[in-house]
């Protein structure tokens, strides 16, 4: 039997897609998620796809006793690591859970990978570490027009990483403690380790098979509100700002399909090497605004979709788009899904089957 993988935030959106198209390889996987906000549905379709070669484990990323015993009787070759708290203006509101989840555990949960023999490391950062690419450590203010345009500016992995809210900022910091281990002398007990940190852009869409899909808890992501509205779960989409500087005033981001995001992870996992630590920005380098998104959903769904003005969120940049020339170049990485309409058109086809998502 193949060695197993690790796979943490295995009923979360991204992690359940990750472990589903790990299952479809041949692999054992290992799925760990507290069920915080992961989906116990996506868990029972991961068992129907595994069968003996899924075992779940419900608990907690810092929860070391569980882990360590988990990890020293799987024996994965590999950990990736998806489990996280995700939403930027949660972050603002409550930012010692993000640093407590997102940076506190995860390291945590490192050392614990590491003391139980473990050698391979996979991460999910994010585009939320660059802050406002090329910009100062301050959010912009209401009003306030940059002279640059943000549009232009692909985000390589080069660019200065200022994150500006504290999602970004317990990321970042966990980046630096993953490095720092990768850098630390390898001893007789501790095997070097290799690591990949995969920065994603905006992951959307879902498992073209409709098997999978995204459904969160409490839900405050654009796509998934806009077909919430098509489904007539929600009155209006509200647009949060429309002054920010960008050519329709509103928000600019990098929508990359959860599917080629896996690829993506496949790709850094057969290529992880000691001393060569894989950092790469996963979106497919062109960006699309708020409107633009809201347009796409109501071409894709058939739906109205009405929206209503609302103030800026906090946390927000104005433009995030990936520079993915990287992990084209180096992992031979190619999206599938480079069409927003095809994007939006898979998240649909889950949800319109699923209107009350997982529940
Ligand atoms: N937006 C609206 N109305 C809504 C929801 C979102 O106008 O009801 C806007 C947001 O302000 C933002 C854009 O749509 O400009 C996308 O927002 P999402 O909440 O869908 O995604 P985010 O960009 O905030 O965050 C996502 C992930 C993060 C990741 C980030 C990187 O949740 O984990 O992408 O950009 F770090």
């Amino acid at each position: 039997m193949s060695a197993a993988i690790a796979v943490t935030g295995a009923a979360g959106f991204i992690g359940s897609h990750a472990a589903l198209a790990l299952l479809e390889r041949g692999e054992r996987v290992l799925g760990i998620d507290d069920l915080s906000r992961g989906n116990p549905g996506a868990v029972e379709v991961l068992r129907r796809t595994g069968g003996e070669r899924f075992e779940f484990i419900q608990c907690d990323v810092g929860s070391a006793d569980a882990i360590g015993r988990a990890l020293r009787r799987v024996r994965p070759e590999v950990l990736l690591h998806f489990a996280a708290l995700t939403y930027v203006g949660e972050s603002v509101q409550e930012p010692m859970r993000y640093w407590r989840v997102n940076c506190a555990a995860a390291i945590t949960l490192l050392q614990t990978a590491r003391d139980a023999g473990l050698s391979k490391f996979v991460f999910s950062s994010t585009c939320a570490t660059y802050g406002v690419p090329g910009g100062d450590e301050e959010p912009a203010r209401p009003g306030r027009h940059d002279h640059r345009d943000p549009v232009d500016r692909p985000i390589s992995e080069h660019c200065a990483q200022v994150p500006i809210n504290p999602y970004g900022r317990a990321k970042l910091a966990f980046e630096r403690a993953l490095l720092d281990e990768h850098d630390a002398p390898p001893s007789k007990d501790r095997p070097p380790l290799s690591i990949a940190i995969l920065r994603y852009f905006n992951v959307a869409g879902s498992d073209p098979r409709s098997r999978l899909g995204e459904d969160h808890r409490p839900e405050t992501h654009l796509i998934p509100i806009c077909l919430d509205v098509a489904l007539g779960r929600r009155q209006h989409v509200e647009i949060f700002g429309e002054d920010y500087p960008t050519p329709d005033g509103t928000c600019i981001r990098d929508y990359v399909h959860v599917s080629d995001l896996i690829d993506a992870h496949l790709l850094a996992v057969d290529r992880l090497a000691p001393g060569r630590p894989i950092i790469a920005n996963v979106g497919i380098g062109r960006g699309f605004s708020v409107r633009e998104v809201i347009d796409a959903c109501r071409r894709v769904t058939g739906a109205a979709i009405p929206v209503r003005s609302a103030p800026r969120r906090a946390g927000d940049p104005p433009s995030l788009v990936a520079d993915a020339s990287r992990i084209r170049g180096e992992l031979g990485w190619v999206p599938r899904f480079t069409a927003l309409d095809e994007t939006v058109a898979s998240a649909w086809a889950w949800r319109s089957k699923h209107p009350d998502g997982y529940a």
